[in-house]
């Protein structure tokens, strides 16, 4: 009969000295620890042997010790417990080895670290950026109004007749009766026109709403970039400096401005700007159409008439006005043929300009 049978038959049933059986089954243990080497091993080892149900040295002390008589109890309990002391402690050492053995290498440093995902910044607030970093070192104050506009600063005070057609061109998108989304920036001239005097040298950055179906060119929401100067003696020629200077420094200092007659309500004379194409250098090609220019403002001496709105005297006082297209100028610079793809949140291609 093998020992691990005997640890289910009573001390009396075996008729043998308590200590052989013992050092019998303490010969089994330390047979069955020299082959267990790995970590699954050794988990089975200890279920064999100390699992509270099935465990061999759990069978001795229920066969063997609860059922010995009171002369020689003593003496089991004391064998009893050197074994499982013995074992126990031989289990310990054993998991310690092959815990150690399977955590090698400890700690690589020459590993390359984790790679943490740094956020991207917007190609129209990064050209946005630039646009108020020009202004401002010539001279210009940041203002943000409301998007929310009334049709007294969006129209009225901008010298838009009531039911000129001028109003039609501007696709509103109304709120009320009286009040809507702002179709340009040009109302912030009017806001800061009417709490301030001149000299007065502002750009006003923001989004601007129209009623246009969403198509490769064209958004229900985009961004412009107003500017204006009014002071005693401002001529047309400090306006064309200014924006020549200002496109230059935004395109490149090769680009080549033109400017042509156009028409606003609030400005008189009133011209849109055009670069010489960045892409093709003026020669040609399809981003301009061929036409080897780009047009990318709208501006003007502001019309007297708007000064009556704020109270100023129109002897006295004269400035220019513009307003830009600001994700035109986003697409122009990074080569976006689609102005959707600025608003849809897509990681993958937000994640390009850094
Ligand atoms: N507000 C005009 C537009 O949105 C642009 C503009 C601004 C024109 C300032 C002249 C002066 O079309």
């Amino acid at each position: 009969m093998s020992i691990a049978d005997k640890v289910t038959r009573t001390l009396a049933e075996l008729g043998t000295d308590p200590a052989a059986l013992y050092s019998e089954l303490g010969e089994l243990f330390d047979g069955e620890l020299r082959q267990a080497g790995a970590p699954e091993d050794v988990k089975h080892l200890r279920d064999r042997w100390l699992g509270r149900k099935q465990g061999l040295l759990t069978a001795a002390n229920d066969h063997w010790l609860k059922a010995a008589g009171r002369e020689i109890k003593p003496a089991v309990g004391k064998l009893q417990n050197t074994l499982k002391t013995r074992i126990e402690q031989a289990m310990e050492a054993a998991s310690g080895r092959t815990q150690t053995a399977r955590a090698e290498p400890p700690l690589d440093i020459t590993l390359p670290g984790p790679v943490r995902i740094i956020g991207a910044r917007h190609p129209v607030g990064i050209v946005l950026d630039e646009i108020e970093e020009i202004f401002r070192s010539m001279g210009y104050s940041v203002y943000e109004g409301p998007e929310i506009e009334s049709d007294y600063y969006n129209f009225e005070a901008l010298n838009f007749p009531e039911h000129h057609p001028a109003r039609d061109a501007m696709d509103t998108i109304f709120l009320t009766d009286r009040m809507l989304l702002r179709t340009h920036t040009s109302p912030c001239q009017i806001r800061i026109m009417e709490k301030q005097r001149p000299p007065l040298r502002y750009i006003v950055p923001g989004k601007v709403y129209r009623h246009d179906a969403p198509d490769a060119s064209h958004s229900p929401m985009f961004h412009q970039v107003e500017g204006f100067a009014v002071d005693e003696k401002i001529s047309f020629c400090d306006l064309k400096g200014t924006l020549d200077h200002f496109l230059k420094r935004l395109f490149g200092p090769t680009v080549r401005t033109r400017f042509r007659a156009s028409f606003f309500p609030f400005t008189e004379p009133s011209a849109e700007v055009d670069v010489s194409c960045i892409f093709c250098g003026g020669s040609g090609c399809r981003v301009c159409k061929h036409t080897g220019f780009i047009e990318v403002l709208g501006c003007g001496m502001i019309d007297p008439a708007v000064y009556g709105y704020v109270g100023y005297d129109p002897e006295r006082y004269s400035g220019f006005a513009f307003g830009m297209g600001v994700d035109r100028v986003a697409m122009l610079r990074y080569d976006i043929n689609d102005i959707q793809l600025l608003f849809q949140g897509d990681a993958r291609f937000l994640s390009q300009f850094r």
